[in-house]
């Protein structure tokens, strides 16, 4: 008999979330049971709710979460209860191809924990872990490869956004644009992940870095965080960016909006022969076109990345190191603490702040 919890559980797509009892079983071999103590609200589990993104159903979403270990199964070394650590939604599996190629962002196994239950409901049905993780809910158990160890000294509200939005947005300008110092960066989405990437073209040197976002609130916040400047989008951005990019437009776009129309408005805002990085995720059914000759003509690069093209078991210590020496803002993503129960409330809200972070209280 496992742990019994209080959870967000989505049943069907376009449904609402509803907090409810699950059952956990105690962790197997190589699985560990974590306490949550927080878990952000990314736009990744409204495109889950919303069904733009597909997983098995019922499902408890919530992946970018941080909390304690509270059990650890056999065969489980480098874990105890009560350490601190952070969840990794895409653990790499060490062996497939992309992995033993040095991608191990693109593992063939990393979605696994996705496609089979890991608790029941009360009523006994089999409910699956968002992104296999589960982080709308007090307790998860998850393979002891999701569990990301972090420092005892780190706030665990803001720790919760190295597992997403801080990796993801980071890594894009690191790992996947490997932007160096002077190059020019435009940055379209100023949310949770976008702002990340803003912080993270400061990080590489970047200037001018332009956040591109409709929501004028978010101006003062990404000015805080990087951007020499920010503007809104429409007809001229391409334009304006050009203006503030040598003329030329940016030797970097990252899109972290995850739309048509804004994938066509990085390609367009990047320089000739620049790169332009897509972080957003869309739906199937979303086209993005380009005309025959504007591809050759100006030899852009147009390049997908996911999860930061990020090693967890690498990148957040690398990110703790940052925060720790003052390089990296955390807490000013943190928009607002909120109890589980209004998480379903909180993906009504995304694209109003930078993050909605839930916070379990003290067991
Ligand atoms: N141009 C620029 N920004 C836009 C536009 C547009 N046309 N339309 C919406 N936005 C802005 C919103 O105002 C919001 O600030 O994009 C931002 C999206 O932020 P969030 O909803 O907080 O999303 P986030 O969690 O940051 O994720 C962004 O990355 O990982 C993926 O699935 C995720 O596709 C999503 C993307
Ligand atoms: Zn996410």
């Amino acid at each position: 008999m496992g742990a019994r919890v209080p959870a967000a559980v989505l049943r069907t797509a376009g449904g609402p979330l509803q907090v409810e009892e699950v059952v956990l079983p105690e962790p197997g071999p190589g699985q560990v049971r974590v306490r949550m103590a927080a878990t952000g609200v990314c736009h990744s589990d409204l495109s889950l709710a919303n069904g733009t993104m597909v997983q098995p159903l019922p499902a408890v979403l919530g992946h970018e979460g941080a909390g304690r270990v509270a059990a650890v199964g056999e065969g489980v070394a480098g874990l105890a209860p009560g350490d601190p650590v952070v969840l990794n939604w895409a653990p790499a599996c060490r062996a497939c191809w992309w992995c033993t190629h040095g991608e191990p962002w693109l593992c063939e196994r990393a979605n696994q924990a996705w496609q089979r239950p890991y608790a029941q409901l009360a009523d006994g049905t089999e409910v699956y872990a968002g992104l296999g993780t589960g982080a709308f809910a007090a307790e998860t158990v998850v393979g002891a490869d999701a569990c990301v160890p972090l420092p005892g000294d780190l706030p665990l509200v803001e720790a919760a956004l190295l597992g997403c939005a801080v990796l993801t947005g980071v890594g894009a300008v690191r790992n996947a644009a490997r932007v160096r110092p002077g190059e020019s960066v435009v940055v379209i989405g100023l949310g949770g992940v976008g702002l990340s990437a803003v912080q993270g073209a400061r990080l590489a040197g970047a200037d001018p870095i332009i956040g591109v976002d409709p929501v004028e609130a978010k101006a003062d916040l990404a000015r805080r965080l990087g951007a020499t400047h920010v503007v809104t989008p429409g007809p001229g951005l391409s334009r304006r960016v050009r203006e503030l990019a040598g003329g030329r437009g940016a030797d970097h776009a990252i899109e972290c909006v995850g739309r048509p129309e804004t994938i066509r408005a990085a390609w367009s805002a990047t320089r000739r022969g620049g790169r332009t990085t897509v972080v957003g995720l869309g739906g199937t059914g979303d086209k993005v076109t380009f005309n025959a000759l504007e591809v050759a003509h100006f030899a852009r690069t147009l390049a997908g990345c996911l999860y930061g093209n990020a090693d967890p078991a690498v990148d957040v210590p690398r990110l703790v190191d940052d925060y720790r020496a003052g390089r990296l803002e955390l807490a000013a993503l943190v928009t607002e603490q909120i109890p589980l129960a209004e998480a379903g409330a909180a993906l009504g809200r995304l694209g109003t702040g930078a993050r909605s972070v839930i916070v379990f209280p003290d067991p």
